[in-house]
């Protein structure tokens, strides 16, 4: 019987795992200097965590859930994102009881049963980053400032970064009944889902990828137009602050988040290398959800950017793991004793050695060397044991040079060739 992955599901295997790391450090070197933490959640949750914050009637609870009973009857979800999660965690765990704001990160495989294709998989991986509990803008411009210099670093170039405010629980009523009224007029061209949600979450509409239902709602009032007082002051000075930081950015009045759960600031930055699946990253302020997870009320901000989307933007730019520091060919069974302490020396010292263990002639095992890309190589046959010299030839430069036997030695040579 053959077994493959499953559809939209991918094996990351070690020539490509460089670039992911390359991000990994990356990530955490600028999380650091920007005070924030690792916090490792559970990928399974009680399915109600996702329904009650991503909202009952977007694409993501009503279509694309990982959601099943487990063997004491509970619905359980595979996160499809790190948010609503991570506030569970918030508000189980009294972290707001700590001085704010409090910032942490997380790095781990999302699960969203979407449609398959370039750059959007069904398990994805996401770097996400939370900040809480101050609703400051300069916290939005901070964070986005935060996002800008990672992606910058990572090596990617050509990035748009787009923001918009989508109100709050004062302006948004105000907002609904103008939306409704304008797609009101000609509910029977959008498709069932969108008229199913006009009464219940007309808002996301605005979401919906049939091509029908996006030609339907051109023209529709920008939310930005019916901000209230306090929220229009808060994207000014949101705008203000990333020009201060010299963040450049765009105002997209149409950009809609898949998530209910945004308040206030939401912004998006793609890439004009992806095609059609162009977002790297995404994000937006929250400032009800601990609320309403049972928690004091606490503004949260924060964002996540999709590994799977960057690693093609700079594969090409990151060297590829390369192969061990030294490779020992010997030659006969004594040979292959002998070479076999001394990797073990040699690895005890911080050196990555390796040793040939089929017995081959010298031709194929040098070009076995070749193939795994090992940096020096030593021949070690009856003759070099008998001297107790050996010579270890350095396979960028091809130069030669002669050591004694002695794992000392030959770590002096080899560190300055590693
Ligand atoms: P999101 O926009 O749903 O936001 O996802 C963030 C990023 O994850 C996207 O911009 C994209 O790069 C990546 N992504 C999403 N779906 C897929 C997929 N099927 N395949 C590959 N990559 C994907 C969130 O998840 C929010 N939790 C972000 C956030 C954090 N907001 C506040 N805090």
């Amino acid at each position: 019987m053959k077994y493959k992955t499953l559809k939209g599901l991918q094996d990351i295997l070690p020539p490509e795992i460089a670039a992911w790391h390359h991000i990994e450090n990356k990530a955490r070197d600028i999380f650091r200097n920007y005070g924030y933490q690792e916090i490792r959640l559970p990928i399974l949750e009680a399915t109600d965590v996702f329904i009650r914050s991503i909202g009952e009637t977007s694409d993501i609870v009503e279509k694309e859930m990982y959601t099943f009973q487990d063997k004491g009857g509970r619905s359980v979800t595979l996160r499809p994102e790190g948010t609503a999660s991570f506030v569970r965690a918030y508000v189980e765990h009294h972290l707001y009881n700590d001085p704010s704001p409090q910032k942490f990160y997380y790095l781990g495989p999302m699960f969203r049963y979407e449609r398959p294709q370039a750059f959007r998989y069904r398990q994805f991986y996401q770097i996400g980053a939370e900040a809480m509990g101050i609703d400051d803008p300069k916290l939005d411009a901070e964070i986005i400032a935060m996002l800008s210099k990672l992606l910058h670093s990572i090596g990617l170039a050509g990035l748009n970064f787009e923001v918009t405010s989508i109100g709050c629980k004062k302006c948004r009523p105000d907002y609904r009944t103008a939306l409704k009224s304008f797609l009101g007029g000609k509910l029977d061209t959008f498709c069932g889902d969108c008229q199913r949600r006009y009464d219940a979450n007309p808002l996301r509409i605005l979401d919906c990828k049939v091509p029908s239902c996006i030609e339907s709602r051109k023209g529709s009032p920008p939310v930005l137009d019916y901000l209230c007082g306090e929220c229009r002051d808060h994207f000014e000075s949101l705008r203000g602050y990333l020009d201060v930081l010299n963040v450049p950015h765009t105002v997209n009045p149409n950009l809609v988040r898949g998530l209910d759960y945004y308040t206030k600031t939401a912004f998006e930055v793609s890439s004009e290398n992806l095609g059609s699946q162009s977002a790297v990253a995404a994000g937006g302020r929250y400032d009800s959800m601990v609320a309403e997870f049972g928690g004091p009320s606490t503004p949260g901000i924060g964002f996540a950017m999709g590994m799977e989307r960057i690693i093609p933007l700079i594969q090409d730019s990151v060297s590829k793991a390369t192969g061990p520091d030294l490779l020992f060919c010997p030659l006969g069974d004594k040979a292959s004793e002998k070479a076999f302490v001394l990797t073990e020396q040699l690895r005890a010292m911080g050196i990555w050695g390796e040793m040939n263990h089929e017995s081959a002639s010298m031709r194929s095992q040098m070009r076995k060397a070749n193939r795994i890309g090992a940096k020096n190589v030593i021949v070690l046959g009856e003759d070099e044991i008998g001297k107790g010299e050996i010579t270890i030839k350095n396979m960028t430069d091809g130069n030669s040079i002669k050591s004694s036997l002695v794992a000392s030695d030959i770590f002096k040579i080899i560190s300055q060739h590693k």
